[in-house]
């Protein structure tokens, strides 16, 4: 059910239950934010841009979203592998449909919460992307009941455990860690892996996929030569592993990876690659700029902040937005200086200008953000002026808002955990 509002072509998606209703949606918003998507589309003509922000607010700019989501999406073609984005970074319903427009019908989310709200906007195929929970079997299958769910295990205990539990099918893939240690039974566990496949295979209602492997490694690379040399060292791996399952008599085994960094530089992807889940390349951040993954252009999400403290004699301004609004992750310069994010002034159209040179933002508590730089800069900056902030963790900054605004001031809802 898509309406589309009058003056930009963005779905206003309506929750197909009053559960998901609940969970989220643009009329749940705070009064300030419903009276202005009614006074945008009331009083503002197309490509008349009305930002109005009040305090920290995610914006996020619509054609660089959908150039990288397209992007990828030609990347996984060309490569005859399925894109299945990861939407924990921006859990939008709108923003998937810009995935759906791009012809995505398979997702990864990283909850069981997330998987509910996007069953809501017709997502059929989920994949809950960190090991099961075994606490939750009962709400895993009743999912299972409604949608092709995907699951991963990397146990041999919850194998047993989950097998006796189920009651609706569900797809297994069997998690490998190819060198991030974080999930996953080790590459080099080959014994393992074989016995995890075979108990898979003799439970009634689990149907094993494939093997699926996270390169969280890459995001410690230096250059975009160590994330080529973290991918073909997994790939190398996976394909190991893949072969001695086909030598033990499982046909069919897919392989699945996916990380922002490898998906973002491999310009073609091996052909044994099935399925990639790349999530956070749909907005970028400082992160994944700092180790080659992409542009500052590409950067399609800040989160604007009003400035409501000034002091001059310390060539610093404060902004309402700390913690909270922007997650807590840092980075050390050159120069050794701990950053928290870039910062850059609003542009006429909505969007953002690039980061002003030398000005960052050095520290954070819950809602003050403090913004430094050389004082011919900061002196012209006023109380009551919006910085445009890029965080050095998009999914971080995202998780913590309840909405964002395009540049045109159009609202997106989203998932709120
Ligand atoms: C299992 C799994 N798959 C895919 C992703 C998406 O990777 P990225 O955040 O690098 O886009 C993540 C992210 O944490 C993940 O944990």
């Amino acid at each position: 059910m898509l309406k589309f509002n009058s003056f930009k072509n963005t779905p206003i998606l309506k929750p197909q239950s009053e559960h998901a209703f609940k969970l989220d949606s643009c009329e749940l918003l705070s009064n300030d934010i419903f009276l202005l998507t009614s006074y945008s589309k009331l009083k503002y003509k197309k490509n008349q841009i009305k930002m109005v922000i009040k305090k920290p607010t995610i914006v996020i700019d619509k054609e660089i979203t959908i150039s990288k989501i397209t992007e990828m999406a030609n990347k996984a073609k060309l490569s005859a592998a399925r894109f299945r984005p990861h939407f924990k970074t921006h859990h939008s319903a709108e923003i998937g449909e810009w995935f759906r427009q791009a012809g995505v019908s398979s997702i990864a989310v990283s909850t069981l919460d997330m998987a509910e709200y996007f069953t809501q906007y017709n997502w059929k195929d989920i994949m809950i992307c960190i090991p099961i929970n075994i606490l939750q079997i009962k709400e895993i299958n009743d999912l299972a009941k409604r949608v092709n769910l995907h699951v991963l295990i990397d146990s041999i205990k919850v194998i047993e455990h989950v097998g006796k539990e189920l009651n609706n099918n569900l797809n297994i893939w069997i998690e490998i860690d190819v060198g991030y240690k974080r999930t996953g039974i080790s590459s080099e566990e080959i014994d393992k892996i074989l016995r995890a496949a075979h108990l898979i295979q003799n439970q009634d209602k689990m149907h094993l996929k494939g093997i699926l492997t996270h390169s969280g490694h890459a995001y410690h690379a230096h250059s975009i030569e160590e994330i080529k040399s973290i991918h073909a060292e997994s790939i190398h791996r996976m394909r190991n592993i893949k072969r001695i399952l086909n030598e033990g008599g499982f046909s069919n085994i897919e392989i699945s990876i996916g990380d922002t960094p490898s998906c973002s530089i491999i310009q073609q992807f091996e052909e044994d690659i099935d399925e990639i889940r790349p999530g956070n390349f749909v907005f970028y951040d400082l992160a994944q700029f700092r180790i080659g993954s992409c542009s500052i252009e590409e950067l399609s999400m800040t989160v604007a902040c009003p400035i409501i403290s000034k002091h001059s004699e310390r060539s610093e301004v404060i902004i309402y937005g700390g913690g909270t609004s922007l997650g807590r992750e840092f980075y050390v310069s050159k120069e050794g200086n701990k950053i928290y994010g870039l910062v850059c002034k609003g542009a006429d159209d909505g969007h953002w200008t690039e980061p002003m040179e030398n000005v960052f933002l050095s520290s954070l508590s819950q809602e003050h953000g403090k913004v430094i730089g050389p004082s011919e800069i900061i002196r012209q900056l006023k109380i009551g002026d919006i910085l445009y902030v890029l965080p050095v963790h998009a999914c971080q900054a995202a998780t913590q808002h309840g909405h964002y605004q395009l540049t045109d001031g159009t609202i997106l809802s989203k998932f709120r955990p």
